[in-house]
């Protein structure tokens, strides 16, 4: 453990929960701060630990390991001596999972608390001076005040300040959303001691965020902002997705029809990718949290209309699959399709309901065979995944369905297909001519993220399908190649 620092000046940061939030936030507080700043992060899986102080992070970030690496053993530290660190921090984020509960009341749509409860537990049996204490994790509206409850009802006379500070970094773009963010947002009491803990909270994002993009607001509209602000995200999605729909059904072209809505100022570019489906540890989560919150409050068609959003997700991964199997003449029983990318989005390892897992269940259970690669995700977890019981009743069939391997080229070879499931930069550079040599014809090719050239695609002689996209493709000629305007250009 670091000895505390003893300087007035230095604020000692503590994090309980080294993960996908809490070990970038924590890297870059300490490399922003600096001097001014001793930060401790600790979690009580020690292998998680372990790794942060290894050469091999736990987590794959760009930019990240240059950061650990800088401040490591200067002013960051990683441990699993959670009551040290409680006792000697000033601020404590509290940055634990809140994964959707699966069990009892509320089960597969509440917020399970029990890791932030119990991080307030050891908290409140531990601290012997005030803390302010940070709710940086996602949780229902009204969790700030559980926390304060449990603190005050086991405090041996010191003062705990429960503020809210959620984040709204994205993976794989988390070192640059946390250096540049669009906002920064503190909830807390609108009380003297709330109004001094939240300047406290505030200075430490001075260091590098200017002042006018730090909001605060209270507690509740805090807590409430961070389950909207990916309700809204996780809703544009599933828009542009319904519409793609209607594109392939039409022969509209959902990245023209999403240029054109972008183009208006009042809807804006962003988050109009359609794709195979969102995924990721949150978005899916923060929506059932909300559905779970607005019925709890007897807002039921509140409720419903946020779960559409998720049934719309669903419907997306389900029907990219269908589309497979039924341009592959309605069967891909015994048929070898290679699954390019596993993970929920590019430049991450993470699949948390990434939809090429369910791509791949859905295949699995038409009786394909899976060649599947994905340049960061390993083996080993692609294997949890797809053998997990919500996604299998019969795990050996992984292990007759399913090859994994290390490269594009190795998962393409004698394949009927590929499916894109993550936007990886290296499947736009592959070179397609010699790909569809090492395919059985006719060879298949299904963009679930708009990142490939169909129109060259179509020219190599892929039959080619894609989101959103209705292509003629032909079977007429020896070559297959159609004419170039049969297929718009893609992201390439
Ligand atoms: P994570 O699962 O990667 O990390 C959480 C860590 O907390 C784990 O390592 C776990 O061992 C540890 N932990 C649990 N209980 C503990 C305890 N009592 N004491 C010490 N350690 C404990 O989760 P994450 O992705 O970092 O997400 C954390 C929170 O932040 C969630 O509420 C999530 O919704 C929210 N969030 C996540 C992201 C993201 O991109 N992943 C972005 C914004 C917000
Ligand atoms: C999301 C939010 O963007 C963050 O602000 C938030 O902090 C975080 O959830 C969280 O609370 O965990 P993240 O899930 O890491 O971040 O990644 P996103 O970039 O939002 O992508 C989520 C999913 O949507 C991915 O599967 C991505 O491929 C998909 N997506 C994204 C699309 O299909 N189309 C788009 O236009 C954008």
């Amino acid at each position: 453990m670091p000895p505390p620092s003893t300087s007035a000046k230095v604020v000692n940061v503590t994090c309980i929960g080294a993960g996908y939030v809490g070990g970038p936030t924590c890297s870059i507080i300490a490399l922003k701060g600096g001097d001014r700043v001793r930060v401790h992060v600790v979690d009580i899986n020690q292998q998680r630990i372990d790794a942060w102080n290894s050469d091999i992070l736990p987590i794959y970030e760009p930019g990240l390991d240059e950061i650990v690496k800088k401040q490591r053993g200067v002013n960051l530290f990683f441990s699993t001596d959670v009551a040290g660190a409680i006792e000697e921090a000033d601020v404590i984020f509290v940055s634990v999972n809140t994964p959707t509960k699966t069990y009892g009341i509320g089960k597969g749509c509440a917020a399970d608390l029990k890791y932030l409860e119990s991080a307030a537990r050891k908290i409140a049996e531990v601290a012997t001076s005030d803390k302010i204490v940070v709710e940086k994790s996602t949780v229902p509206v009204k969790s700030c005040e559980a926390l304060n409850r449990i603190l005050r009802a086991n405090s041996d006379g010191q003062k705990f300040t429960v503020l809210s500070n959620p984040e709204f970094l994205a993976e794989g773009t988390a070192i640059k959303d946390l250096m540049n963010p669009d906002r920064v947002l503190i909830g807390g009491p609108q009380t003297p001691r709330g109004l001094s803990a939240i300047k406290t909270l505030s200075s430490l994002y001075e260091f590098w965020v200017p002042i006018d993009r730090i909001l605060t607001t209270n507690t509740w509209s805090s807590e409430l902002s961070k389950l909207a602000a990916n309700a809204f995200l996780a809703q544009r999605i599933s828009s542009i997705n319904a519409i793609s729909s209607i594109c392939e059904a039409t022969g509209a072209d959902v990245q023209e029809v999403a240029r054109a809505i972008g183009q208006d100022s009042r809807i804006g570019p962003k988050f109009l990718g359609a794709s195979v489906g969102f995924g990721g540890s949150c978005f899916q989560k923060d929506i059932l949290n909300m559905v779970y919150l607005s019925k709890s409050l007897g807002l039921n068609e509140v409720g419903e209309y946020w779960e559409q959003v998720i049934k719309m997700n669903d419907y997306q991964e389900l029907r990219f699959s269908a589309r497979i199997v039924k341009e592959l003449f309605n069967t891909v029983s015994g048929k070898s399709i290679a699954i390019l990318g596993f993970a929920f989005k590019k430049d991450t390892g993470d699949t948390r309901e990434s939809a090429s897992i369910y791509v791949c269940k859905h295949l699995l259970d038409e009786g394909a065979q899976l060649n599947i690669y994905d340049p960061k995700v390993s083996r080993e977890q692609i294997i949890r995944d797809l053998t997990h019981p919500s996604i299998s009743a019969d795990p050996s069939r992984v292990e007759r369905q399913v090859r994994i391997v290390d490269s594009s080229y190795e998962a393409l070879k004698d394949t009927h297909a590929f499916a894109v499931c993550t936007e990886w930069d290296e499947f736009k550079a592959l070179d397609y001519e010699k790909v569809f040599q090492s395919m059985l014809k006719p060879a298949f090719a299904f963009d679930g993220r708009l990142i490939l050239d169909h129109a060259s695609l179509q020219r190599v002689g892929f039959q080619v399908h894609a989101v959103g996209k209705k292509f003629v493709n032909s079977f007429d000629d020896d070559t297959n190649s159609p004419s170039p305007q049969k297929a718009s250009r893609g992201g390439f």
